[in-house]
């Protein structure tokens, strides 16, 4: 899929503002931003339900302006907000799913015994989707989605309201079937889930893409320095903080008040911990606990999202 300078406009406010990307097939793009930063919009557009202002995409060899029911037909959509008819069963809603995407009688049944047992269903498929709690709805949702063919599928929130444990159950289906050729687009604001699931993420914000990377990229450029913890079996020693902290790979030593625990924030935290060894023998005392605190998507994703706000605020303020 490629995406061209696709924009759109809700009055004179740009809600998406000349985006450019590419998917490659196979691939699983996370699309994550703040509130309103223009994801749905953007699945919006790229699925043919809302009409871009201006640019264009290419989509599993489509033009969106003009052949937006052929990607229609190769496509799949969990959108943000539910639909439902909410008087059917879930078995009956899911046939008649199928139906609508003209999916054979006897190949509709073998996908919904799987997707029911995938998803954890069987105890409520026979339930009217009406008396569902709302991550019951969800998966239901998600898995309808399945009964049909596609290269391509969006999600926009999948996971919202899903416990723990369907939703890991849920991202392994989903890294399954991109091991079978599917390609997924995928919105959340779960950042260890788009970390465990993505192989790029394009960080959104105000209708503008900040960055494409992987997510280990997006970490090492952007997340803040690491941290090593440790704490000392004999509480503190003056000697050793003072030592550790002309140390040059030691940015800030800080020792908790509450818990007597050292924190050390630096960019080499593997020439950091044996220095702390090294430190704690010459001065006597133990290292009795220690350990590395990684630097998280969250953290750089926050970061990005910063940035880019002070960025504008720089440019309104020159301009
Ligand atoms: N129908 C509409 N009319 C006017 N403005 C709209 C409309 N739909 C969306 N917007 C605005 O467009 C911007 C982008 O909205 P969008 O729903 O794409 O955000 P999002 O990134 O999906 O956010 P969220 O994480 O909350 O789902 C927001 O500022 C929103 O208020
Ligand atoms: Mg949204």
């Amino acid at each position: 899929m490629g995406v061209n300078q696709l924009s759109r406009l809700y009055g004179d406010k740009p809600a998406v503002d000349r985006v450019s990307f590419d998917v490659e097939r196979s691939e699983v793009f996370g699309f994550l931003g703040p509130n309103g930063a223009g994801k749905t919009t953007t699945i919006k557009m790229l699925t043919t339900l809302l009409q871009p202002t201006s640019g264009g995409a290419n989509v599993l060899g489509f033009d969106l302006k003009t052949e937006g029911r052929k990607i229609r037909e190769r496509i799949g959509v969990v959108q943000q907000q539910d639909s439902f008819d909410q008087g059917l069963n879930v078995e009956t809603s899911l046939d008649i799913y199928g139906l609508i995407w003209n999916v054979p009688r006897t190949e509709r049944k073998t996908r919904i015994e799987e997707v029911i047992a995938r998803f954890g269903m069987e105890e409520f498929r026979k339930m009217p989707t009406v008396d569902l709690s709302a991550g019951q709805r969800r998966r239901v949702q998600v898995a309808r989605e399945f009964i049909h063919d596609m290269d391509l599928l969006f999600l926009d929130e999948p996971t919202v309201g899903l416990d723990p444990i369907v939703r890991r159950a849920l991202l392994d289906y989903l890294k399954e079937r991109v091991h079978k050729g599917l390609t997924i687009f995928f919105t959340t604001h779960i950042l260890e889930e788009a970390e465990y699931l993505c192989d790029r993420i394009a960080v959104i914000n105000q209708g503008r893409i900040v960055q494409i990377d992987t997510p280990e990229n997006l970490k090492r450029r952007f997340g803040s320095a690491r941290a090593v913890e440790f704490k000392l079996l004999q509480g503190s020693s003056e000697a050793l903080a003072s030592a550790l902290s002309s140390s040059a790979d030691v940015t800030r030593l800080v020792q908790d008040s509450g818990t007597g625990a050292y924190r050390v924030t630096t960019t080499r935290p593997e020439s950091v911990i044996p220095e702390i060894y090294r430190l704690a023998e010459r001065h006597a005392v133990t290292v009795s606990s220690i350990y590395i605190a990684e630097t998280t998507l969250e953290d750089a994703f926050i970061h990005m999202v910063t940035d880019d706000e002070n960025g504008r605020e720089t440019e309104r303020g020159l301009g």
